[in-house]
């Protein structure tokens, strides 16, 4: 069975910086109140360029990096809550602006565990027997904000990054899995609700549904469900924490790394970090992480790694990799 193995990792995040200072201008908040609470410091808001944008920058990355014609690439899996629309698919629309033609491409929904879902499932694809394949999380959360609700607007960002997986492997890249969903509690964190057909039944058009959140539900959620997730999973792979590099946590919120550090008696210095750079960019985060940490040396494809991805958000949805890079 060929073993799937990541070659390139890339990430794009739009110019464009808003501060949390600069929320404060046009908000109620304060960059004492978001960062104190969040460690987010800033993020990345696009003007011009919509999720599809952001992620066909990541995929010509990694082509040009890896000196591939977009031809050779099989399969484009793209990891987003955001879309351009819903049909065509973003990962379609990525397939046309790089040109990879020989593609099959869909979009894959499951928030800020988007990314995990997307390479347990493309690792499964490339053991079936294709040869290559992207999968990018890309995210342009800032269209389904409402910049008038200061307990949601100032968490979120734009970007996307994403890796280059080829049947290269010589050994398993997923040493364990646990991938969890629960739909009961789906209504804590949800956006993008569409009505039946408001016009046709005399009903009134509702104004778009922005991103709503319980936080206390979500924060609860995360410290309680999430470190119980990752343990099952270290075990399932007779891992310690300590056997483990680096963990590459959804960036969601600073405290909730420090208290999965806490609960897993892990250090708190191998919980990557970057959520002060471009807050919590859903599908996107894991991805960009990845590839800021490969790109500034603190790990590389090629030296045997063993890294844990989790991911946790709307659905609710939540799940663990441990990945041997
Ligand atoms: N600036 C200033 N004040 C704010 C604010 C902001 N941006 N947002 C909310 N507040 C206010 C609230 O109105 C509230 O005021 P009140 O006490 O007068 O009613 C107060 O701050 C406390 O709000 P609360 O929601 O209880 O804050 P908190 O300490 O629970 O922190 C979150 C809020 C969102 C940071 C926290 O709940 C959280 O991180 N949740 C998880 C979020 C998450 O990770 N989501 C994504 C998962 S994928």
């Amino acid at each position: 069975m060929p073993f799937a193995k990541i070659t390139q990792t890339a990430h794009y995040v739009p110019d464009n910086i808003v501060s949390n200072d600069d929320l404060a201008k046009i908000m109620d908040t304060s960059d004492e109140w978001i960062y104190s609470r969040t460690g987010i410091k800033q993020r990345h808001i696009t003007v011009d360029e919509n999720t599809s944008d952001l992620a066909a920058k990541v995929g010509e990355q990694l082509l040009l990096q890896a000196d591939l014609s977009a031809d050779q690439i099989d399969f484009i899996i793209v990891a987003t809550i955001s879309p351009d629309s819903s049909m065509p698919s973003t990962a379609a629309l990525v397939q046309a602006k790089i040109g990879a033609h020989r593609a099959f491409a869909y979009d894959l929904t499951a928030a800020c565990s988007g990314f995990v879902f997307a390479l347990s499932t493309a690792e499964k694809l490339i053991a079936g027997g294709y040869t290559r394949g992207m999968v990018i999380g890309a995210e342009v959360l800032s269209k389904s904000l409402d910049w008038s609700d200061r307990s949601t607007a100032v968490l979120f960002g734009d970007g996307a990054g994403g890796v280059l997986l080829e049947n290269t492997g010589t050994k398993p890249l997923i040493i364990a899995e646990h991938l969890r969903t629960d739909g009961s509690r789906g209504n804590s964190l949800t956006s993008n609700h569409l009505e039946l057909q408001p016009e046709l039944l005399g009903r009134s058009k509702p104004v778009a549904e922005f991103i709503k959140m319980d936080g206390r539900a979500i924060f609860d959620f995360a410290v309680r469900d999430v470190p119980k997730n990752i343990q099952e999973t270290l075990e399932k792979a007779s891992l310690k924490p300590e056997d483990i590099d680096y963990f590459l946590l959804h960036q969601a919120n600073s405290r909730i790394l420090d208290k999965m550090a806490k609960k897993l008696g892990a250090e708190r210095s191998k919980f990557l970090q970057n959520m002060q750079d471009y807050g919590n960019t859903s599908a996107a985060s894991i991805p960009i992480l990845l590839s800021e940490a490969v790109k500034n040396g603190k790990l590389s494809l090629d030296r045997n790694s063993k890294i844990v991805q989790t991911g946790f958000g709307g659905g609710l949805t939540w799940g663990t990799l441990i990945v041997n890079l």
